[in-house]
């Protein structure tokens, strides 16, 4: 389940022990663009230090964004991450090809983030690398590479749309890109919804009022719920009847919405 999965900066020990606290269901430890170039090498040891000394549970997932893999810091990185065993996931910035020698080395959970007009380009490669189990992107890093402006990528749906289709089709998690703007939380909460009814599983936060908003709006609601409960009633009684079409609340309902309300119900709520 990765309904809400948080960035916190490893150089910044106040808010990796609050991060303890948020009930983001993945915690991104960032070594990347959040850690400036002088501080690299601190990241990397508060990192492992606050990963082994501290209590993380077994509720979160625990990952960590590396630098570029192509870079000197990133190669260090991946050794560091390697070697702490309470970290199951490594996400991959600027992907862009093949990742797959990332998982043989470290045996880490591998999500891509696709941020390049190359990665968004030859995102096949990206996903059909050994260990990928979701896919995201950056909207500001894509709009850069493409020289282009964010304001406008961010209303693109084009984007967004390519990502989830080509996850979905290699049966992996889309995770939705973050949101800037801290002081709009019904504008984030809008973005998730957007992103939940394309398929997606889950949104990055940046901040902590971010992951209870994600966390509601990724989990099915009371509606959802019911609805499917009724739908999975009737449907499995006409079965019996010899009935593979229905009317359940004044709709059509046959086995691909069946389908649909067993996914509901399989998605914890
Ligand atoms: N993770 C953990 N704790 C966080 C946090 C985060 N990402 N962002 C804020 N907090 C904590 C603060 O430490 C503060 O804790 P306190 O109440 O115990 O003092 C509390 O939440 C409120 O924070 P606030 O004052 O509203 O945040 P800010 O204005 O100081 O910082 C940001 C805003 C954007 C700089 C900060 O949220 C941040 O660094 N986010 C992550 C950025 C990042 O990792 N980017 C890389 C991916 S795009
Ligand atoms: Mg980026």
């Amino acid at each position: 389940m990765r309904r809400s999965q948080l960035y916190v900066p490893a150089n910044n020990e106040k808010m990796i022990k609050k991060s303890l606290e948020i009930k983001a269901d993945t915690i991104i430890f960032d070594l990347e663009d959040a850690v400036p170039p002088e501080e690299k090498g601190k990241a990397r040891e508060m990192l492992k230090q606050f990963i082994s000394e501290l209590d993380w549970g077994k509720e979160k997932e625990l990952a960590v964004r590396v630098n570029e893999i192509n870079t000197k810091e990133g190669l260090r990185d991946l050794i560091q991450v390697a070697e702490l065993g309470k970290i199951n996931t490594i996400l991959i910035p600027k992907a862009e090809g093949n990742l797959s020698f990332v998982h043989k080395a470290t045996g880490k959970e591998i999500i891509p983030i696709v941020e390049s007009a190359k990665g968004l380009f030859k995102i096949e490669d990206v996903l059909t690398s050994e260990g990928v189990s979701a896919i995201t992107y950056g909207i500001a890093d894509l709009s850069l590479s493409l020289e282009g402006k964010v304001d406008e990528y961010i209303k693109n749906d084009y984007v967004r749309t390519k990502i989830v289709v080509s996850a979905k089709a290699y049966n992996v998690e889309a995770i939705d890109r973050v949101y800037f703007d801290l002081q709009d939380p019904e504008g984030f909460r809008q973005e998730c919804l957007k992103a939940k009814n394309l398929g997606y599983n889950g949104k990055q936060a940046i901040h902590p009022s971010q992951v209870e908003i994600a966390n509601t709006v990724f989990s099915p609601t009371e509606e959802e719920v019911e609805w499917a409960k009724r739908v999975i009633e009737a449907y499995e009684k006409s079965i019996k009847e010899g009935r593979g079409a229905i009317r359940v609340d004044d709709k059509l309902v046959d086995y691909v919405h069946y389908k649909l309300a067993k996914r509901i119900l399989s998605t914890p709520h």
